[in-house]
């Protein structure tokens, strides 16, 4: 199954996801977030299908959500927010959820690694979340998952000054299995997800089931939620969208205090 920019393939007991638009650094737009969502509804419900592999074409990631869907809903002309749903059933996801990070993961290319259970990053990736710098606030329970995982003082820098984090950074603290040259990381995440997809299944999700708090996630994500919704109406964020297509700094002046 295979639909615009976003490529689904079953091999075995493995579901493969690709982001597949290259052109825009695999930024991902509703039409893609819905696809992504119901691979892993349905991926949920099928017996066949014990692990679930994000893959990307082209040498990012992804560039996180297009930011051309939040300058809608910024303008007014949009109240679709794809992005939640996606973010959901990650967060309610009890299969296994392998990531090949080929190159950059910006947004929710980095906050979704925080749901993914094995990791392989290519040695020159970069994560950013620089929701700061486009006015929003954390998303996918990552102001819970990623402070947990890295360290308050870290995660901070990372959200509100938008600093990179370097592959070797993010194999040091936990974040990634192994780091590789480019063309090795999909390979390897293949390999590792079919050695999964043949352990006893129950035991699998049992463990995972016992090493998330679900809960305590999906409550973190509901009160992000909230938070970035009403972020995304506020004039500091229109600023931000419209000086990213513009090609300039956004004026932090321009928003006030909203
Ligand atoms: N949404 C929509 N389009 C995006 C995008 C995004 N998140 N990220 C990149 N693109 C598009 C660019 O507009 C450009 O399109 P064009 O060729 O039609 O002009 C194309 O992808 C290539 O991006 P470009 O900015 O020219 O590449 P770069 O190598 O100079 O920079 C990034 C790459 C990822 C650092 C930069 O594109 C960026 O900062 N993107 C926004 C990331 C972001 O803030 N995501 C949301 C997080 S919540």
């Amino acid at each position: 199954m295979t639909t615009d920019h976003i490529e689904v393939e079953q091999d075995g007991g493995v579901l493969e996801i690709t982001f597949a638009r290259p052109e825009k650094k695999n930024a991902l737009s509703n039409a893609m977030y819905r696809a992504v969502t119901a691979a892993l509804d349905a991926a949920e419900k099928d017996p066949d299908i014990r692990v679930v592999l994000f893959a990307a074409r082209g040498d990012d990631f992804t560039a996180g959500n297009d930011l051309a869907d939040f300058a809608d809903i910024a303008a007014g002309k949009s109240a679709d927010l794809a992005a939640s749903a996606f973010i959901e059933a990650l967060g309610r996801a009890s299969k296994p959820i392998v990531a090949a990070v080929s190159g950059l993961a910006v947004g929710i290319g980095t906050t979704m690694l925080l749901h993914c259970d094995l990791v392989f990053m290519a040695d020159g990736a970069r994560l950013l979340t620089p929701f700061a710098n486009l006015a929003l606030v954390p998303e996918a329970a990552s102001s819970l998952l990623l402070p947990d995982r890295i360290g308050h003082v870290r995660a901070f820098a990372m959200f509100a000054l938008g600093e990179p984090m370097s592959a070797a950074e993010a194999f040091s603290c936990g974040l990634a299995n192994k780091l590789l040259p480019r063309e090795e990381v999909l390979p390897a995440a293949r390999q590792a997800a079919r050695t999964l997809a043949a352990r006893p299944p129950g035991s699998i999700t049992a463990t995972k089931t016992l090493m998330r708090d679900k809960e305590r996630i999906a409550s973190r994500m509901a009160e992000e939620g909230a938070a970035f919704a009403e972020r995304l109406q506020t004039s500091e964020a229109r600023e931000a969208f419209q000086a990213f297509f513009e090609r300039r700094k956004p004026d932090s002046t321009q928003g006030g205090r909203s």
